[in-house]
């Protein structure tokens, strides 16, 4: 009405409120919130219907306290947080008749008149919860009165709390509770957080709440005892909700494990028979009873439970072999089961066959990963008979792998949470999921979607323009690379956000270790390495090739540098020759052993001469040996000095006499100490350890020529052209050293 009034009128009336609601309270529209210990003397406008009441001191509340004003009996609805005084007088209410909620809450109460609630005959809901030192005997006595007469919902919370005491909720009880000489219509009741040393069911149907009682709250309540349950023999009729989550019930697995062994299963939960809604979440946990392993078959075909929904969750409850079977009835209502946050790892595809009806099923938060792990054909199974199937919450359960006939019969599946799983990759068959709405892949595994689930996903979220599907596929270890299923995915997340759901900046990949927003940067990040991968990886093909053929270039070029340099050189060296100016006396020296001078004398030093004039084109001779240009009567040492400084290139005849010979050996030490090019010139087979320690050092540094005997009077190998060749090498080589030096 307020907001539908012109806006001036609007101020005028917010102006008008605020002078006509007191200095200690806050008037918006028809609700007063007040902080004062004193009620009496609160005013407020005429529209307020709704009023709370903060620091009340319970002292000063008497029975004329609200029947002295008229506006009090206008309200509706009045909640009180009351502190002071731990005494609820008689009559305090009186005056409040047009009150239907009452919430009243005082710690510190712990004693309230019978009378109290005298007046409220309007009352549907009271909420005493909080009142945790007030007594329950007490408070029965108040209830056991006339009073409340349309009371429909008591909320008990907390009541008789704070002492630890414990109440039997017994015949007097409950009866009370109904009322003595009136049947209140009590339809919902919360005794959570309350201690119990006695539940008594028996009690509970006798006092005929079962004809009232529609939701029943029995959460975080301790029950110590239970008695009747089992042999209540007749249904609870009005009662369809019972809640019992997270309460300390007393060795109830071991009573279901009992029961389910026993055939007469059905005559023991008469009581329930009728219930709808049946939430036991948590009542595991309390009792530190073992993990749950329901391994007997419940045979329930005799049992008209109406059972719509049920929750277990939270339970410890490891694994669940058993057939279920339902009665006719059952079959049909059971819609919903919770089975989250307990350590399924197995649960028989035949637990859930025959609730034909199933539209939700949440097994969230288990370990059912061994079951994918070990009984995968059975997992594949696991929903196939439930049709019906609308909601499916398979996440937090560790599964790597989704087979691919899993959802094949779940058509009409409209939410499908598989997050926080390890699932790598979308090759299940989702293509017949037409009526998916929300599908969340988010937390898993998945690096890259492959075209074919990229097509399906498209298709499904195609098909479906008025209902609209959202797939979540965020918080994945998306890889940002050049490869081309990963590109992709990244492009098809990218352009197809009119489905995506989740934050986008949960949407991430990496490249090359850096983290990257798909929806911001990626894209153009990843293109930009790939162009950079892409020359890298051409210059990787090309730049060997160039390399190479640049190698070859050079070398070629050296080459042909160095073949014109020594031509150049060989013939400056020859005109040298020719011209007297060569400045040595010979090209090589060649040294052998009086043993080999047949050998040497008649067959190599002449061909080797002759080859070098030929080279040269001299008639010299180029080669100084001892026989022929040693002078008669000088020493032997000093000749030899003499030769081989006067020769450019030594040669040494090396045969196994060479190296036994005293003088040989000098020779070779002398040429070695003059830092003179050598050419070892084998004329038979000399093993290493038979040469001396020069000559080894030589042999290892430098290669070597040999004689070969053969028919016509041997050969040298290399030939003579290139031994005569390499002589020459070296002697510009030398030549030049001496000039540089
Ligand atoms: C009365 O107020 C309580 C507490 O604010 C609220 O929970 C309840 O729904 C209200 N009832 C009505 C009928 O307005
Ligand atoms: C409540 O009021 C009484 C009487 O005025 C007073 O003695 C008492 O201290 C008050 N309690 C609180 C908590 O204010
Ligand atoms: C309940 O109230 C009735 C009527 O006032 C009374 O006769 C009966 O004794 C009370 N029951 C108990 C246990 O106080
Ligand atoms: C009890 O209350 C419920 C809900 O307020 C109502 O539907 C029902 O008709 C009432 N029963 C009786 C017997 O008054
Ligand atoms: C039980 O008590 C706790 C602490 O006082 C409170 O937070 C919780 O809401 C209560 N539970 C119910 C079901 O009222
Ligand atoms: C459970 O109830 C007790 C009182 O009985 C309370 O102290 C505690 O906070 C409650 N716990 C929860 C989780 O509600
Ligand atoms: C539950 O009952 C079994 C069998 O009677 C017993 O061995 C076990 O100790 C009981 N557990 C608790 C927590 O009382
Ligand atoms: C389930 O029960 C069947 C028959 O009792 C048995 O063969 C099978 O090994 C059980 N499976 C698991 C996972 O315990
Ligand atoms: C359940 O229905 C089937 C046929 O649909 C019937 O044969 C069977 O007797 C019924 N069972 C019970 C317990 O009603
Ligand atoms: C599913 O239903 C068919 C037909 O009623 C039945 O043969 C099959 O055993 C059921 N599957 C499971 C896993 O119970
Ligand atoms: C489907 O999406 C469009 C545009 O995103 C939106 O306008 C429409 O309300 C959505 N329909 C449903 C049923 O959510
Ligand atoms: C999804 O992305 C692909 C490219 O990967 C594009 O061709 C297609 O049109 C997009 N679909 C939608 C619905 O945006």
């Amino acid at each position: 009405m307020y907001s539908t009034l012109p806006l001036t009128l609007g101020v005028c009336m917010f102006i008008a409120c605020s002078s006509a609601c007191s200095k200690s309270c806050v008037c918006i529209e028809d609700k007063a919130t007040c902080r004062a210990p004193d009620p009496n003397g609160l005013i407020f406008n005429e529209n307020i219907r709704r009023v709370v009441l903060h620091d009340l001191n319970t002292s000063f509340l008497n029975k004329s306290t609200f029947s002295a004003n008229p506006q009090w009996s206008k309200l509706e609805n009045l909640t009180i947080w009351a502190i002071g005084s731990p005494h609820l007088c008689s009559g305090v209410f009186t005056g409040l008749s047009g009150l239907t909620y009452l919430g009243f809450h005082n710690e510190y109460m712990d004693h309230m008149e019978n009378d109290a609630f005298y007046g409220l005959d309007n009352i549907k809901e009271l909420n005493f919860s909080g009142n945790s030192r007030l007594a329950i005997s007490n408070f029965l006595n108040v209830m056991n009165s006339t009073h409340l007469p349309k009371l429909n919902a008591l909320t008990l919370t907390g009541m008789h709390s704070t002492f630890r005491v414990t109440i039997d909720a017994n015949y007097y009880f409950f009866r009370s509770l109904a009322g003595h000489g009136i049947q209140r219509n009590i339809t919902y009741l919360d005794m959570s957080n309350i201690t119990f040393r006695l539940l008594d069911f028996e009690a509970f149907s006798n006092s005929s709440l079962c004809n009232s009682v529609h939701e029943i709250y029995l959460r975080n309540a301790t029950i110590q005892n239970m008695h009747g349950f089992g042999y209540v023999n007749k249904p609870c009729l009005s009662l369809k909700v019972i809640d019992m989550s997270d309460s300390q019930l007393p060795n109830i697995t071991h009573s279901f494990a009992q029961m389910s062994k026993i055939a007469s299963l059905c005559t023991k939960t008469i009581f329930f028979f009728n219930a709808e809604e049946l939430y036991m979440d948590g009542v595991g946990t309390n009792n530190n009873t073992p993990p749950l392993q329901d391994d007997y078959d419940g045979d329930f075909r005799s049992c008209p439970y109406r059972l719509r929904k049920f929750s277990l969750a939270n339970n410890f409850i490891k694994r669940l072999n058993s057939t279920l079977k339902l009665h006719n009835d059952t079959q049909k209502t059971l819609k919903w089961i919770k089975l989250s946050g307990n350590i399924l790892e197995f649960i028989s595809p035949q637990f859930l066959s025959s609730s034909i009806n199933l539209q939700y099923l949440d097994l969230s938060s288990n370990h059912l990963h061994k079951m994918q792990e070990y009984y995968e054909d059975q997992f594949e199974i696991l929903t196939k008979n439930n049709t019906k199937l609308n909601v499916l919450k398979l996440n937090r359960n560790g599964i790597s792998r989704i087979p691919f006939n899993m959802f094949l019969t779940n058509n009409e599946l409209e939410e499908l949470d598989l997050s926080h799983n390890n699932i790598s990759s979308l090759d299940f068959h989702v293509g017949l999921l037409t009526n998916l709405k929300e599908f969340n892949l988010s937390y898993n595994a998945v690096s890259y979607i492959d075209a074919k689930a990229r097509d399906t996903v498209q298709q499904l979220a195609a098909a479906k323009k008025p209902q609209n599907l959202t797939i979540d596929l965020s918080n994945m270890p998306y890889i940002c690379s050049c490869d081309d299923n990963h590109m992709e995915t990244i492009k098809w997340i990218h352009k197809n956000h009119t489905f995506i759901a989740g934050p986008r900046e949960d949407y991430r990949c990496t490249l090359q270790g850096e983290r990257l927003y798909i929806f911001q940067n990626a894209l153009e990040k990843t293109n930009a390495y790939c162009r950079k991968q892409n020359i890298k990886r051409t210059l990787a093909i090309c730049l060997p090739i160039v390399c190479v053929s640049l190698l070859i270039g050079l070398l070629i070029f050296f080459k042909i540098q160095t073949s014109r340099r020594r031509k150049r050189e060989r013939k400056n060296l020859r005109s040298q020759i020719e011209l007297g100016e060569f400045p040595m006396k010979f090209v090589a020296f060649l040294s052998f052993s009086s043993d080999d001078a047949e050998l040497v004398v008649n067959t190599i030093l002449p061909k080797l001469n002759s080859e070098l004039q030929l080279k040269i084109g001299t008639n010299r001779v180029l080669v100084c040996s001892g026989d022929r240009h040693f002078r008669p009567g000088y020493a032997l040492g000093e000749e030899i000095i003499r030769c081989i400084e006067d020769s450019a290139v030594i040669i040494l005849a090396v045969s196994k006499h060479f190296c036994q010979k005293e003088w040989c050996r000098k020779e070779v030490q002398e040429t070695y100490d003059q830092n003179k090019p050598i050419i070892l010139l084998f004329l038979e087979r000399v093993e290493p350890d038979e040469m001396g320690k020069v000559l080894q050092k030589v042999f290892n540094r430098y290669t070597h020529a040999s004689w070969i005997a053969d028919a016509n009077d041997g050969h040298i190998e290399p030939d003579w052209s290139v031994l005569c060749d390499a002589l020459l090498d070296l002697t510009v080589e030398q030549l030049e050293k001496n000039r540089v030096n």
